[in-house]
């Protein structure tokens, strides 16, 4: 099982490579957005049940702001899929969604890491990796 920050890292370029399937082809959009939606949904939640309660003390202020920022990607997403494909504000909103959650995962991959690494034993970061995937089991 690895650590939690790759399975981090590694549901980042999955969703990349979904914003990049999504914008260059339009014939696999429908399917595409619904495997989006479901994989950043879980995504978020299994951060907030396991990487982020265990940073809390350690790094209040970075937690406060990844979660404030996985409101705002949850309330672009919504605002993402009552938009029509076929209509003018689709694109817009989808790029909306992606600088959102490109930044964020930057965010993540930088400050965060940084934080979990240093306040977090390498154990601890195996254990929260095997609560991880649980928890993307179970949202899924
Ligand atoms: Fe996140």
């Amino acid at each position: 099982m690895p650590q939690i920050l790759e399975l981090i890292e590694d549901d980042h370029d999955l969703i990349r490579v979904l914003f990049d399937e999504i914008e260059h082809d339009p014939d696999s959009r429908d399917v595409r957005c619904i495997t989006l939606h479901r994989e950043l949904l879980a995504h978020l939640l299994a951060e907030e049940a396991t990487l982020y309660p265990r940073l809390r003390e350690a790094a209040p202020e970075e937690v406060e702001v990844a979660l404030d920022e996985h409101v705002t990607i949850r309330e672009r997403l919504e605002r993402f899929k009552v938009v029509s494909e076929g209509d003018e504000a689709w694109m817009e909103a989808l790029d909306d969604l992606r600088d959102w959650v490109e930044a964020h995962f930057a965010q993540e991959e930088g400050d965060i890491f940084a934080r979990a690494r240093h306040y977090l034993s390498r154990s601890d970061l195996f254990a929260l990796g095997e609560a991880f995937e649980k928890e993307k089991v179970t949202v899924a």
